[in-house]
């Protein structure tokens, strides 16, 4: 196949030297079984090049899956990649296979791998060296056949260098790397994309479009294209729609670029982290069931950790000489007394119901100090610089709590905050009882 009858087929246009040599690369991985890594800002097209490498392979007939991997909640992320037995946890009603069993034979293109936790992370460097992985709950080893095509827009290995990506998972990965230009660095290219997107809408929208001026031209030239191509044709589609039959001028250009970006401006942030298009499959995939598991698994999780949390601010606060709320980190304080339900539910709840799209995040300001202050409570708290994990510091505090109250369950529950109830659930859980 050559280069135009490829670019024709799989709508990767432009005739740059960079994309030129894209394409070669993408043609003579595409019908090996070698792990490709890509690389790119978004909208350079990682979906698309990922897409057109399992077209063109010996895998074709069978799947290609395509996992968001900073899609899908750090809690659920193996179930979903390996598949689970009935029983591994609550919700788990039924076994079910995941993405690696579906892409058996076929493809898995592991989008925004990058984001991957880090305990997952060892079972795809298994599962990448000799095709095998356990589904969560079962020591069964399974086998599976897949050919792995990998994405991120971050830099990989300072990620490894800052510890939180794998050093053997990177090389893993790295076979193969096509690194997907910004559209910035292919200016030769914007015009005649953009050409392209402007027939296409005109066609389908049954539009004329009028044309540019010289300066308007250079703008679309010189604009720093932050979405890259994902951004171009939404310029494009709405130009033809909202601006049909208009000859476009600087100003009206202007009001379609995204942001407060101007020519020659030096602002080089990604503009659509998560814009439409950007959706991942998988996520379509989910069907009712899938969401309810999800959503089960997720409120458990809220849940715990808010308990964790309330527990833990009710007996520092007990603890504490002076027992002013003050002194705890401002993260803690209306944990102080709180012993109500958790209602964390209710939002997962409809955001489990809106299908995941978002999770409720709070604040950029609160992020920063919610994670440090309490971090640095807890790590102050236990003295260590390990933190140990929920469950361990659920025990601790309450078999604090029933210590300093010579076993007395009401004091107990009381000071840790949380009702009677689910003190007994928790002491059963734990076998403390
Ligand atoms: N070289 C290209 N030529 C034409 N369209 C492209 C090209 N690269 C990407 N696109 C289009 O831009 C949009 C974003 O591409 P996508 O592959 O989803 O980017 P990424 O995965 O890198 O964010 C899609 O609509 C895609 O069809
Ligand atoms: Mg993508």
């Amino acid at each position: 196949m050559d280069r135009e009858v490829f670019q024709e087929q799989f709508g990767l246009l432009g005739t740059s030297q960079e994309m030129r040599h894209v394409i070669d690369k993408i043609m003579q991985v595409a019908k090996t079984d070698i792990s490709v890594l890509l690389q790119g800002e978004s909208g350079v097209g990682k979906d698309v090049t990922a897409r057109a490498i399992h077209a063109l392979s010996e895998r074709k007939r069978n799947n290609l899956i395509i996992v968001n991997c900073g899609a899908i909640p750090e809690g659920i992320i193996e179930s979903e990649l390996f598949g689970h037995e009935k029983g591994a946890f609550t919700g788990a009603n039924e076994s079910r296979e995941g993405y690696f069993e579906k892409a058996n034979g076929g493809t898995i293109f592991l989008d925004e791998i990058g984001d991957t936790p880090k305990n997952v992370q060892v079972k795809l460097l298994r599962v990448l060296e000799n095709g095998e992985f356990f589904r969560v709950g079962s020591s069964k080893v399974q086998t599976t056949d897949v050919r792995v095509i990998a994405a991120t827009n971050l830099d990989l290995w300072k990620l490894v260098e800052d510890g939180s990506f794998r050093e053997d998972l990177y090389y893993r990965l790295d076979t193969v790397q096509i690194h997907l230009p910004p559209l910035r660095d292919r200016q030769e290219d914007i015009v005649p994309i953009f050409r392209k997107f402007v027939q296409e809408f005109s066609a389908r929208y049954d539009s004329v479009f009028k044309g540019f001026s010289d300066d308007a031209r250079e703008l679309l030239i010189s604009y720093r294209w932050p979405g890259n191509i994902r951004e171009l044709r939404n310029v494009a589609e709405q130009l033809v729609v909202l601006e049909k039959s208009q000859f476009i001028d600087v100003e009206r250009l202007q009001k379609y670029l995204k942001g407060r970006q101007h020519q020659g401006s030096a602002d080089n942030l990604p503009m659509l982290p998560n814009g439409e298009g950007q959706q991942s499959n998988t996520q379509n995939e989910f069907d009712r069931r899938d969401r309810e598991l999800v959503y089960r698994a997720l409120v458990e999780l809220r849940t715990d950790i808010s308990d964790v949390k309330k527990m833990l601010a009710n007996f520092m606060y007990s603890t504490m000489p002076g027992k002013d709320v003050k002194a705890l980190p401002p993260a803690m304080r209306s944990d102080v007394g709180n012993s109500g339900v958790s209602e964390m539910g209710i939002n997962l709840n409809e955001h489990a119901l809106l299908g995941m799209q978002e999770m409720p995040k709070p604040t950029h300001e609160t992020v920063s100090e919610v994670h440090e202050s309490e971090e640095s409570a807890i790590i102050k708290f236990f003295g260590g610089d390990e933190i140990p994990s929920i469950e361990a510091t659920e025990q601790f505090l309450i078999k604090q709590a029933l210590e300093k109250y010579d076993g007395n369950r009401r004091k107990a529950s009381e000071t840790l905050g949380i009702s009677e109830r689910t003190l007994y659930r928790k002491l059963d859980q734990y076998g403390l009882a």
